[in-house]
């Protein structure tokens, strides 16, 4: 691993993400999260889970909800997680988040969740009807995290926010509780290509599952004839490519879309940009739709067929749901010790 344990930590590296089983996972996850989760369970202990209490902060139905959540693995597995190697589970198959985010209810700030700015966009001018579950959302996120005393947590640049207050809440609980070094403070893998993938449509938002227009993302389940149209009606600006990054700065749909063929690649917007300088989008685009099927076609195809055996699915979730349980447990039970609760 590249990053460093944070400092001051005595602890072993861990990794830990998750995804929300709300609807289709896009390019977005995909380039965000998932090929990240994929390369950094070789670098370190590593837990991935399915989020189904955070998905239920917003309405879910329940007729669907564990196939959306069967789904989030399938995508896990079929990106490259190897169950061997990776812990994958649901989060609610183990009760210990729930608990531990009690517990940090009552170490985090109402300023501190004030501040967040997922809950300003997700609840928009609707803020009473929010659910107190969608306001609380960030501190269950850092019980998440410190659950499993992970140190690094590989996210889309969309959750740095809540990795930054994870980190607040381990240092008080840490000072309150008369415990320095307990809890590690966790960072962000949040740099470098895909880390904000936009929407095709305006590049002045990101690509998000919530977006009404299909046309605006590419989802991991599209077949390839989707994925070349989607990329060939992007919008776009009628210059070429410029030759350095710097260019590309006021011109986001063409930055959008080069830093996701570099994400796709494997390499940097500037060496995606000596290639194609002096190329105008009619060229670009059918190479990035051939990248983007040539990568992406196999997850898809990976994810149906797991889809159709939802019992290989759940056994990994089971196997998973056991190991985070063992590893979860001595956790929380420290953390009751250091609370004062009774019999603990
Ligand atoms: P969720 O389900 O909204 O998104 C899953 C992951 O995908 C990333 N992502 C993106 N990355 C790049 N470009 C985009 N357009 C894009 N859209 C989404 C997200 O940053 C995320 O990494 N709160 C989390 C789930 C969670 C979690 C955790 C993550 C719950 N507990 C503990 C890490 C650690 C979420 O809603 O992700």
């Amino acid at each position: 691993m590249t990053e460093q344990a944070p400092a001051a930590y005595a602890g072993k590296r861990r990794v830990l993400s998750g995804v929300k089983p709300t609807g289709d996972l896009h390019l977005g996850n995909y380039l965000g999260a998932l090929v990240k989760f994929t390369r950094m369970q070789h670098e370190a202990e590593t837990f991935i889970f399915v989020a189904d209490l955070h998905a239920i902060t917003e309405w879910q139905d329940p007729a669907k909800l564990t196939a959306q959540t069967r789904e989030i693995a399938a995508a896990y597995l079929a990106a490259g997680l190897d169950p061997k190697i990776a812990t994958i589970f649901p989060q609610s198959a183990v009760t210990e988040h729930a608990e531990l985010a009690w517990i940090f209810n009552c170490v985090a700030r109402v300023g501190w969740l004030d501040r967040m700015t997922q809950f300003k966009d997700k609840s928009g001018k609707n803020k009473e009807k929010a659910s107190v579950g969608l306001y609380t959302y960030p501190v269950l996120q850092a019980a998440d995290i410190l659950l499993y005393k992970a140190t690094h947590v590989p996210v889309g640049d969309d959750q740095k926010q809540h990795v930054e207050l994870t980190r607040d809440i381990a240092a008080k609980f840490n000072h309150d509780f008369d415990a320095p070094g307990y809890f590690p403070l966790p960072e962000p893998i949040h740099q470098g290509a895909g880390a904000r993938i936009m929407s095709l449509r305006d590049a002045s938002e990101k690509m998000s599952k919530s977006n009404p227009s299909d046309a605006a993302r590419i989802n991991l389940t599209d077949d390839a004839d989707a994925v070349a149209q989607k990329i060939r009606k992007a919008k776009t600006d009628p210059l070429p490519l410029p030759e350095t990054v710097d260019e590309l700065k006021d011109r986001p749909e063409a930055q959008n879309l080069v830093g996701i063929y570099a994400a796709l690649d494997g390499r940097t917007s500037a060496e995606v940009l000596t290639e194609f300088a002096g190329e105008g989008f009619g060229a670009f685009k059918p190479r990035l739709a051939d990248l983007a099927v040539a990568k992406l076609g196999p997850v898809g195809t990976e994810m149906r067929r797991l889809m159709a055996d939802p019992a290989e699915i759940d056994k990994v979730l089971a196997a998973g749901a056991e190991r985070a349980r063992a590893a979860a447990a001595p956790t929380l039970a420290e953390v009751k010790k250091l609370v004062g609760f009774w019999g603990a």
